[in-house]
């Protein structure tokens, strides 16, 4: 057995390193941008790629590459089950609609008049959300049917930037504000007004499409449970102040005793069922304290996670003591081939 690694400076590529040197397992580092990544992994039977919902080159071709190389017989992480809704909150609609997971409601609209129309018969507040994004960055408050109606005007008419320039701005005054020394992303912030991502170029404007949910009142926080093959581990976020949204915020809570265990149980659940390699879930809770899924994503900051004081396996029994999740990735990956 060998493993192709394509090492980046953030993500998981660092640690699955350190882990297969470690464990002694072979591995060799690739290059998943060059044109004859093909070839490089031609003496590996697995292919590991943390790759980046805000990097151009990685929504350009990721996912191609990804599953080109799972049909011929190379086993990928993440994989097609894992990685296709990826940063994708309209194929997650489906998809968890469809396996009958408990998801806040959403509607989507590819026709201006239909949206127009249900809109005029919507009760407000509701959720705007993006398709893609990531930290809230692309998700809002809709007031009213005037609100919805100017974002359905320019859903079908100049698209939304994929790239939020006043909601990151706005994002980085608040983390100034708590935290000085993040003075140089608050100028970074300013830069990208006048020179916006190169992300934002690549992809082009989000249009064609608009997508509501249901607003689930008076959370505080949302739970994210990380699911990993047969292990699960959680964290509370706290909502912004004055806000509805916690991804993002930075305020975090890792005891046990804060998380809602049904959310762990729905996660494994849920998490069978796409038959998925690795899972992160936000909930939210309705007025009847039930867990609603918002959304879910294989990519997430594992380093964030690194204080959280144990983890549940898949029959919701706790094991106290630190771990590093990208090790799991590797772990169940190596576990498959045996
Ligand atoms: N329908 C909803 N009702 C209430 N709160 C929501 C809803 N959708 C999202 N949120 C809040 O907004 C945050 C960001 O939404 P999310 O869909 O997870 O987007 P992102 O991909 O940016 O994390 C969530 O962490 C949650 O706190
Ligand atoms: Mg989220």
């Amino acid at each position: 057995m060998k493993i192709a690694i394509h090492k980046s400076s953030w993500g998981f590529s660092q640690d699955w390193i350190a882990y297969c040197e470690k464990q002694k397992i072979p591995y060799k580092i690739v290059n998943c941008y060059s044109s004859d990544i093909i070839q490089q992994v031609s003496d590996c039977n697995v292919l590991l790629w943390h790759h980046h919902h805000t990097l151009a080159k990685d929504a350009v071709m990721g996912k191609p590459l990804l599953f080109a190389l799972e049909q011929a017989g190379i086993k990928v992480f993440p994989d097609f089950n894992t990685g296709w809704h990826f940063d994708d909150k309209v194929g997650q609609k489906y998809l968890l609609e469809a396996i009958g997971a408990p998801i806040v409601t959403s509607w989507v609209f590819y026709d201006k008049a239909e949206a127009l129309k249900w809109s005029n018969e919507a009760t407000y507040p509701k959720v705007f959300k993006l398709r893609g994004g990531a930290g809230s960055s692309n998700v809002m408050l809709v007031k009213d049917q005037q609100q919805a109606g100017r974002l359905i005007k320019k859903a079908f008419g100049n698209g939304f930037a994929s790239y939020n320039k006043w909601g990151d701005l706005k994002e980085q005054i608040r983390k100034f504000k708590s935290d000085k020394n993040s003075y140089i992303h608050l100028l970074k912030s300013i830069r990208r007004l006048f020179v916006s991502t190169e992300f934002a170029h690549t992809v082009g404007p989000q249009k064609g499409y608009v997508l509501f949910q249901k607003f689930i009142e008076n959370n505080s926080f949302d739970i994210r449970v990380v699911v990993i093959g047969e292990r699960a581990f959680a964290i509370k976020r706290m909502v912004r102040k004055d806000d509805f949204r916690a991804s993002g915020s930075g305020f975090i809570k890792y005891d046990k005793k804060e998380i809602d265990e049904k959310c762990v149980s729905i996660a494994f659940e849920v998490t069978y069922k796409l038959k998925a390699q690795c899972v992160a879930y936000d909930f939210v809770f309705d007025q009847n304290k039930n867990p609603l899924i918002v959304e879910i994503n294989y990519g997430f900051a594992h380093e964030a996670y690194f204080p959280c004081p144990g983890y549940w396996d898949n029959k919701l029994q706790w094991h106290e003591g630190s771990f590093n999740s990208a090790e799991w990735i590797v772990e169940n990956v190596c576990n498959e081939l045996h």
